[in-house]
C-alpha cells in the first residue's frame, strides 16, 4: 500500500492537461459487447477502473489491446456472458455490461455490485428498465440471472428516490439500441458521459435522439457496427484541478477543460470569489483575492456534481464564514468530513448537509482516504495546509485519477508517493 506525503503551502502555477473521462470510458467500453466489429476508444485515462473493465471484457472472450491511451476491443466471437463477483464487486460500472449482454446474447449472469462507502447504491433502476424491455431477471446467490426471447421497445420512466441514474440510463440505452421497436426513456440522466455514450452508439448505427435531455428516444436496430471515438475530457478531473488552484491560491491553465460541462462548478467557484476565464479550449483560474463562503447543493447534471462535493468542501474549509453543503445524490457521502476535521476544519453534519465554518488555515495531519473523491479533497486540503500531511489508502485515488500526484508535482506541489510500512 502507498501513501502520499504532502507538504502544504505552495501555490500551484502552470498548465495542466485534462485526461479523458473515466465515467464516459467505462460504459463506452461495455458498448463494445453490442457488436462483432472492432471498437477503438481513444483518450482513455490510465486508471485502475479502466484496467478492471479491460479484465472484464477479456473474461467474456473479447480481445483487448492497449496502445497508450488507445484501447482496441475485438469482440468477435465472444461467448461468455457471465460477469463474476470478483470483478463487479470492485467496480460498480461493471454492472453496465448487463444491458449489452442481454441485447446481444439474450442471456447474462452478472454479479450484483454491492454497496460502497459513499452509500448503499442499489441497482433497482437498471433492473426496472431492463425488465420493461422484456428481460426476465432473477436474483439468486448475489447474481442477476437475465434471459429474454426478445427485447422490445417501450416507454420507461427511469427514476428512483434520488432522481435519474447515470449508469442506469447507460445500461437501458445500450439494451434498447438492439431491441425491436422504439424505446422512450423518460427521466434519462443528462450527464455529458451519457451523451458521449449515446454519440458512440449513434456511430455504431443506433438511432438515438434527445441524448443530453431527460427524454431519450431509441429506435432499435438489428445489428450495430464497431466504432472509433475519442472520449470526452474528464470534467471531474478538470474541476478538481480548478479547485486545486483555488485552495492553494495559485494560477492554473487547465487545458482541455470544457466550460460547457462545468457550468455549475464555475458558477459556485466565482460566487466564492475565484476568477475563472475560458480561453481557447482551456480554463484559466487566477489567484484568489478574498474567499467567500457559498452554499452548494449537489444535483443531477447540469446541477453541481456530487463528484465535486468533497473537493468544494476542502475550499470552503478556508472561506471565512459559514457554508452549507448539501448532498442530494448520496446523502451519506461525507466520509471526508472527519478526516478534514483532523486537519483543523470546523464541520458539523446535520442529516445530508455539512455546515462548514471556515478557518484561517488548515494544518497538516495524517489522514485516511475513504473513496475516490474524498481522497482528492484530502490531497487538496493537504496542499493548502500548514505543515506536512500523510494521505494513506491512496489506492482510492488511483482508481479515478490519472497520475494526479505527478501532475500536481509538475505544477509546484510538494508531494511524494511512498510505500506504507
Ligand atoms: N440509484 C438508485 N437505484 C439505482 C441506481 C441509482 O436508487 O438503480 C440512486 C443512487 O443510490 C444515487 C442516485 O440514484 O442516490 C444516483 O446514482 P447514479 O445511478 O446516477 O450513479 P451511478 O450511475 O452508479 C455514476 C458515477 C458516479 C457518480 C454518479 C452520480 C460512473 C462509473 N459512476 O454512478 O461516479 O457519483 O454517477 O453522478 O459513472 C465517481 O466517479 O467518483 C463516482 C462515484
Amino acid at each position: 500500500m502507498e501513501k502520499l506525503v504532502i507538504r502544504g503551502g505552495r501555490p500551484l502555477k502552470g498548465s495542466v492537461q485534462v485526461s479523458g473521462s473515466k465515467n464516459a470510458s467505462l460504459p463506452i467500453l461495455a458498448a463494445a459487447l453490442l457488436t462483432d466489429e472492432l471498437c477503438v476508444l481513444e483518450g482513455v485515462p490510465a486508471l485502475r477502473d479502466v484496467a478492471t473493465m479491460i479484465r472484464l471484457l477479456r473474461n467474456f472472450g473479447a480481445k483487448v489491446t492497449q496502445e497508450g491511451h488507445r484501447i482496441i476491443v475485438d469482440p468477435r466471437g465472444y461467448q461468455n456472458t457471465e460477469a463474476p463477483y470478483k470483478l463487479v464487486s470492485t467496480m460498480r460500472a461493471s454492472f453496465c455490461v448487463l444491458g449489452p449482454l442481454l441485447a446481444k446474447h439474450r442471456q447474462a449472469k452478472v454479479s450484483l455490485p454491492g454497496g460502497c462507502v459513499i452509500g448503499p447504491r442499489p441497482v433497482d433502476i437498471h433492473l426496472k428498465g431492463l425488465k420493461a424491455l422484456g428481460a426476465h431477471l432473477n436474483i439468486d446467490g448475489g447474481y442477476v440471472y437475465g434471459k429474454t426471447r426478445e427485447l422490445r421497445g417501450t416507454t420507461i420512466y427511469l427514476g428512483g428516490a434520488y432522481g435519474s441514474s447515470v449508469l442506469g440510463t447507460a445500461n437501458v440505452m445500450m439494451a434498447a439500441a438492439l431491441a425491436r421497436g422504439r424505446t422512450l426513456i423518460e427521466n434519462a440522466a443528462c450527464e455529458p458521459e451519457v451523451t458521449d455514450l449515446a454519440n458512440v452508439l449513434i456511430k455504431m448505427g443506433a438511432k438515438i435522439q434527445g441524448q443530453g435531455t431527460p427524454v431519450v428516444a431509441v429506435e432499435g436496430v438489428r445489428r450495430l457496427n464497431g466504432f472509433t471515438h475519442k472520449v470526452i475530457p474528464d470534467r471531474i478531473e478538470a474541476g478538481t484541478f480548478m479547485l486545486a488552484a483555488a485552495v492553494t491560491g495559485g494560477e492554473l491553465i487547465i487545458q482541455g477543460a470544457r466550460p460547457d460541462h462545468l457550468g455549475a462548478v464555475i458558477d459556485k467557484m466565482k460566487e466564492a470569489g475565484i476568477e475563472i476565464k475560458g480561453q481557447d479550449g482551456s480554463l484559466k483560474v487566477s489567484p484568489r483575492k478574498r474567499l467567500r463562503p457559498v452554499d452548494v447543493t449537489t444535483l443531477p447534471y447540469p446541477g453541481f456534481p456530487t463528484d465535486m462535493q468533497a473537493q468544494m468542501m476542502a475550499l470552503m474549509c478556508q472561506a471565512p464564514g459559514i457554508s452549507v453543503i448539501t448532498e442530494k445524490i448520496y446523502p451519506d457521502r461525507f466520509m471526508h468530513v472527519a478526516e478534514l476535521g483532523r486537519m483543523g476544519a470546523q464541520i458539523k453534519l446535520e442529516g445530508a448537509s455539512a455546515i462548514v465554518q471556515g478557518v484561517r488555515r488548515l494544518s497538516g495531519a495524517p489522514v485516511m482516504a475513504s473513496d475516490l473523491r474524498a481522497s482528492a479533497a484530502l490531497v487538496l486540503a493537504a496542499m493548502a495546509a500548514k505543515g506536512t500531511s500523510e494521505v494513506s489508502r491512496i489506492y482510492h485515488l488511483d482508481r479515478g485519477y490519472d497520475r494526479i500526484d505527478e501532475k500536481l508535482t509538475r505544477l509546484g506541489a510538494e508531494i511524494q508517493r511512498e510505500k506504507m510500512e
